[in-house]
């Protein structure tokens, strides 16, 4: 069934969803991307570009191949474009209330039988299956960042998933090259319910002054061979989305290890979300690091 998925919309431009319809075009989609207006589109084409770019100055990609793999690209800011759309995946920011229009708009919009997928890390997938008229052909499908290298996709069903809607997001991931893993609909999943506690556990150190956020982040490249350190990795995948995951984490479970360190929700108020914003545990406007906190 999936041989017959030609068409993919990405909703929605930023880090994850710039990174997810280049992911799929590389894999020969036609991609429409569609963001909310001018200005996010730029910023959404310019990504591609730059890090389709990136490849070709590394020789992974030929200027050719670039080409080819921009051409099946179309972007623009009309959702209406997505009507013919087997596939759309949605990466739109973080919250009920934007995920609601948009939902609400796709399943107006396209067909019937199109699967409807969520990058959520922090809603849960049900709650955005009900929005639709169609929560059986909605699932969760969702990727790391940066979405063109990390090979995981968690693939999430509901208890409401039509038979073979899960199935069919997992072999959609395949495609594209990915690794899919199949998980339920639970705060966290399964990555991030590993993952970002133990990145709130080293921002714990780190605001009780155990050791400085280099140490910390050597300690654990060191230690356990991750690419990253896990305050570097705060940075990467922003800690507004590290702090949204903790609060779901905790709301659905109140295990003591669910609560937010003080440091992250304060650095969330004060705007320092990481390297988005150019500043969070490290300094990203400058090629040496800034003091420390
Ligand atoms: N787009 C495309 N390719 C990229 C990229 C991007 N944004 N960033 C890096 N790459 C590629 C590079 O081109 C390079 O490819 P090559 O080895 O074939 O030349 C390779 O990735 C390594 O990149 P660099 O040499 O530039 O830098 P590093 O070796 O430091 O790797 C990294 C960067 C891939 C980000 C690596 O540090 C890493 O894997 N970090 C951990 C990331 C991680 O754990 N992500 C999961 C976060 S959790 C999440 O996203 C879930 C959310 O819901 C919270």
């Amino acid at each position: 069934m999936v041989q017959e998925f030609h068409k993919v919309g990405v909703v929605g431009l930023g880090a994850m969803g710039a990174g997810i319809t280049e992911v799929f075009a590389r894999a020969g989609f036609e991609v429409t991307g569609v963001e909310i207006d001018d200005t996010a589109l730029d910023g959404g084409r310019a990504r591609v570009a730059a890090s389709l770019s990136k490849a070709v100055d590394k020789g992974k990609l030929t200027g050719h191949e670039q080409t080819a793999i921009e051409d099946r690209i179309t972007f623009g800011t009309d959702r209406g474009a997505l009507a013919d759309a087997d596939f759309v995946v949605e990466a739109v920011p973080e919250r009920l209330d934007i995920k609601r229009h948009v939902f609400t708009d796709l399943d107006r919009i396209c067909p019937p039988g199109t699967i409807l997928a969520t990058n959520t890390s922090s809603l849960a997938v049900t709650e955005i299956a009900a929005l639709t008229s169609r929560p059986g052909k909605v699932v969760g499908l969702h990727f790391f960042n940066p979405a063109p290298v990390m090979k995981l996709v968690e693939v999430v069903g509901t208890v409401i998933s039509e038979p073979g809607t899960v199935e069919l997001a997992a072999e959609v991931a395949k495609r594209i090259g990915k690794t899919p893993v199949v998980a339920g609909d639970r705060a966290g999943f399964v990555a991030n319910a590993l993952l970002v506690p133990y990145i709130n556990d080293a921002i714990g150190l780190y605001e009780h002054r155990i050791a400085s956020r280099e140490e910390i982040d050597t300690a654990m490249t060191a230690a356990a061979g991750v690419p990253m350190g896990p305050l570097t990795l705060a940075d990467l995948v922003g800690l507004d989305v590290c702090l949204a995951v903790l609060d779901v984490l905790w709301a659905e479970f109140r295990a003591p290890r669910y609560v937010a360190a003080p440091l992250l929700r304060r650095m969330v108020a004060a705007g320092r979300l990481g390297r988005k914003s150019g500043r969070g545990f490290y300094d990203h406007t400058r090629e040496d690091v800034a003091e420390d906190l």
